[in-house]
């Protein structure tokens, strides 16, 4: 499984994983703004025959309140049900959050999770060290409420 930089022509297979895997669907305009903006912050896993099996689709925080840090924000990451727990998720989330440091002096990455969805809070608290800033209630479509959650990048600048 290779891991690398999202390019355009790879945005329909990122969202037909997306399709698959989660509830949260976006536009493929929004897609498309994601990466010609901030083209260092988004990968994609695909095995040997280059079919997408994962994605992480992040950005830059656009509206900080003056005096706040620049941050960076997943927007959505996803990876297909037979390729789960290879690493891939983490591997996609490190390099976005490398990515977020380094080429954008991001002081910290934020995310939006479900409460319910347990492998990706593992993910995200006990294999990333994240940490809960929040609970936004009834932040999804259907009123569950999610955990707003930051990881400092801080010593990755
Ligand atoms: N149960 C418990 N812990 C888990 C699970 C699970 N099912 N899956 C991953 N983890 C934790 C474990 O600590 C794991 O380490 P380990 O395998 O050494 O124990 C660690 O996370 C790393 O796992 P990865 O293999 O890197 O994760 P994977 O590639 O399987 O992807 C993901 C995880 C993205 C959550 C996947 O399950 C998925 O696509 N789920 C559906 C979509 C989804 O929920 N996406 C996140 C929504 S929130 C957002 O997009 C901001």
């Amino acid at each position: 499984m290779n891991i690398r930089p999202a390019r355009v022509d790879d945005l329909m297979g990122m969202q037909a994983c997306n399709l698959q895997n989660l509830p949260e669907n976006y536009t493929m305009k929004y897609y498309l703004y994601h990466i010609l903006t901030w083209p260092q912050l988004s990968y994609v896993a695909e095995d040997h025959k280059g079919r997408i099996v994962g994605y992480i689709l992040a950005k830059m925080e656009e509206d900080v309140p003056e005096g706040d840090d620049a941050h960076g924000h997943v927007t959505s990451i996803s990876v297909l049900r037979s390729y789960r727990r290879l690493g891939l998720a983490k591997k996609l989330m490190v390099q976005s959050q490398e990515a977020m440091a380094t080429v954008y002096r991001a002081a910290y990455v934020s995310l939006h999770v479900r409460k319910s969805n347990r492998a990706a809070l593992s993910l995200y608290r006990d294999t990333l060290g994240f940490t809960v800033k929040d609970v936004e209630k009834k932040y999804y479509a259907d009123g569950e409420d999610a955990y707003a959650m930051r990881l400092s990048l801080k010593h990755l600048a």
